[in-house]
């Protein structure tokens, strides 16, 4: 199989998304002069160009992109060329409605702006795959094509006829018989009984709420008919070039793609990061983002798309300061990255992103942007022998799964204020603080190589994940499990208890009684801490230890966080300080240490193979301490004893120690 060492070769791939359609050719040669400049190697062409490909019905028109595409070659630039199938012409639009999305409420989502199809749509698919079949054939053989880049972030829902046919038949599969649906869905409730899979529809707007297990089958539903249409499109790239990588590029933390049933179908796992940076936690973020990403691909992984200053969708959108740009690629290569990449190389004077940073933004080449990008560019160079092709797995895992978020951001649940994201976040941040390395993983992917296993929300587990759970306890290893975890089954059915009975066996509960959730700013008070968001009403069964019990309030002297060997419960969401405290402890214990200990605060300490990148969040100057000399890779220094580290400051060392 193909993959992201193909396109690499040893280099970590640095550049960004080029629409040249929408300048003047003139400006193409500078661009591509600039571009060896800032040691772009890589470009994503084609992004938006069917409109430009396909005026009109059946039109080709490639000759401007064979003059890119040789352009790029002639300047040793390698192009991951996009099938553009992410945003169809107006034509297809105004002559064929039924290729337009419908929302819930049955009103049309027009074109005028960009994704405006229909997954479950034959004639956008049949469109699709005509272009993309003569896209393939035109630059199979061009000597530019490094990576096939399959639409762009793939995120439409659609509510129409289509898809209601659609999704017949994706449940028809899923059921076989309409009992089973019924059964499934529970649909003796406020008599919602089907009586033929024909009366079956798509979520749409109804008098009061849905059925939740209706919603849930809708999501999954949606991200395989949208899967469909990325496969479809693959399997045409991947029949004219075999030894071609394939991606799509994901949303981070996006709810409407199971990322880890489509990273399946990936060569190359690549993503779009856009931390913000006016949020103190955009490193962690992003930080996070990485892991999730690495995760996915069991190996390195590529930015597909980050800002090099400020985005255009933010209520107010803040530029990056110096050296913060540099600091979130170094961070994402420290992480497993092969690919650091931009939306976009030149910033665009006209539509909706002209207020979006580029590469080369409004300033131009001596704009500070372009400086920082030149420089980020030349560090690249310098590490892609040194860390290209490595990507080390965390030994703490954290279980994420998007069947147990979907389930748990429905409409009628006993807290709004629960958001599945933020707690995973909340998590995330408690390890990256205490310094662990952190993998992600699906609640029922083999955890035996981890030392520990979080579990921050898992709502909806199923069968096999639970018996993972207990398979992994029971093994020797670490699990610490956060509230409301276990609660359903993958119908979205509660299980008695208020909680699966395998997981309170294994936690020392023998029952849920109640769960209180908080006020938003509320807090409940626990021995040495406070908890936010939730608390539980928990009876233990007598064979777990009480780490932290409530203190005050209803739950006074229940037990907050309780133990059962090495096996954690913890009913509230503990403030930041008290979760790292705790995740740490439990955590040392089953034996993970942090990258390295007695680092100052703000710096983030990664190792990448045997290389140590030292990251500083923080503003002021700090000095770390070094476990014996090392060599700076990106300046040639000898760092022996310590390196001093200004604001947004980042050293990349390997030990000079003989091993
Ligand atoms: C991404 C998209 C790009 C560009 C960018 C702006 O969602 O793929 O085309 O719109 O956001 O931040
Ligand atoms: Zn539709």
């Amino acid at each position: 199989m193909p993959s992201l060492r193909d396109a690499a070769r040893g280099r970590i791939l640095f550049g960004g998304d080029y629409n040249p359609e929408q300048w003047p050719e003139e400006v193409w040669a500078e661009d591509a002069r600039l571009m060896r400049e800032a040691g772009v190697n890589s470009v994503t062409l084609g992004v938006f160009s069917w409109a430009r490909i396909e005026p009109h019905p059946g039109a080709r028109e490639f000759g401007w992109l064979d003059r890119l595409m040789d352009l790029m070659h002639a300047h040793g630039i390698g192009v991951v060329l996009a099938t553009p199938t992410s945003s169809p012409p107006p034509w297809m639009g105004a002559r064929y409605p039924e290729t337009l999305p419908r929302a819930e409420d049955g009103s049309v989502i027009w074109y005028g702006s960009r994704q405006h199809f229909c997954a479950s749509s034959p004639v956008y698919r049949r469109h699709a795959a005509a272009l993309t079949e003569d896209l393939a054939a035109r630059y199979a053989a061009h000597p530019a094509l490094t990576m096939w880049h399959i639409n762009n972030e793939y995120c439409t829902h659609c509510w129409c006829d289509a898809t209601a046919e659609h999704f017949r038949r994706w449940l028809t599969w899923r059921y076989t018989t309409t009992a089973a649906l019924n059964e499934a869905w529970g649909t003796a409730f406020w008599s919602q009984r089907y009586d033929s899979w024909a009366e079956i529809l798509p979520p749409r707007t109804t008098q009061y709420r849905h059925n939740p297990a209706h919603l849930l089958d809708f999501k999954r539903f949606t991200s395989d008919a949208l899967m469909e249409c990325y496969l479809a499109e693959r399997d045409i790239v991947a029949r004219h070039t075999p030894h071609t990588p394939v991606t799509t590029n994901f949303m981070p933390l996006w709810a409407g793609q199971d990322a880890w049933a489509w990273a399946a179908e990936e060569d190359v796992v690549s993503v779009d990061v856009y931390p913000d940076p006016q949020d103190s936690l955009g490193g962690q973020y992003n930080a996070m983002l990485a892991d999730m990403t690495r995760s996915q691909a069991g190996g390195p992984w590529m930015v597909m798309e980050q800002a090099a200053g400020a985005v255009n969708w933010r209520g107010v959108n803040h530029p990056k300061p110096a050296g913060l740009n540099r600091l979130w690629s170094l961070q994402s290569v420290a992480r497993g990255a092969d690919a650091v990449c931009y939306f976009q190389w030149r910033q665009s004077r006209q539509g909706a992103e002209k207020f979006h940073s580029a590469m080369l933004g409004h300033s131009g080449e001596q704009g500070r942007t372009f400086g920082e990008i030149k420089r980020i560019g030349a560090e690249l160079a310098l590490l892609g022998p040194e860390v290209s092709g490595v990507a080390e797995a965390g030994d703490v895992a954290i279980l994420h799964d998007w069947d147990a978020w979907w389930a748990s951001t429905q409409e009628d649940r006993p807290s709004s204020l629960l958001s599945y994201t933020e707690v995973v976040q909340s998590w995330h941040r408690g390890l990256w603080e205490g310094g662990f390395a952190t993998e992600f993983a699906r609640p029922e992917a083999d955890l035996s190589a981890f030392r520990m296993v979080a579990v921050p929300h898992l709502y909806l587990l199923t069968d096999a994940a639970i018996d993972n759970l207990v398979t992994y306890v029971r093994g020797g290893g670490t699990l610490v499990c956060g509230f409301f975890t276990g609660i359903a089954d993958e119908d979205d059915r509660i299980r008695p208890g208020g909680m699966d009975a395998r997981l309170r066996e294994l936690l020392g509960i023998r029952t849920v009684h109640e769960w209180w959730p908080l006020d938003a700013g509320a807090v409940v008070e626990c021995e040495g801490f406070e908890g936010g968001l939730w608390s539980e009403e928990l009876e233990p069964d007598g064979s777990a230890e009480t780490v932290a019990a409530y203190r005050g309030g209803e739950l006074d002297g229940l037990p907050a966080v309780l133990r059962k060997g090495s096996a954690w419960y913890v009913s509230t969401l503990p403030a930041p300080e008290a979760l790292r405290a705790l995740l740490g402890r439990a955590a040392g214990e089953a034996g993970a240490r942090p990258v390295m200990a007695g680092l100052p605060a703000g710096v983030e300490a990664v190792r990448r193979g045997d290389v140590l990148f030292l990251l500083h969040h923080g503003r002021g100057r700090v000095t770390v301490e070094l476990p014996g000399p090392h060599i700076d890779l990106l300046t040639g220094a000898k760092a022996d004893g310590s390196v001093e580290l200004d604001r947004y400051g980042a050293a990349v060392l390997r030990s000079t120690t003989a091993p």
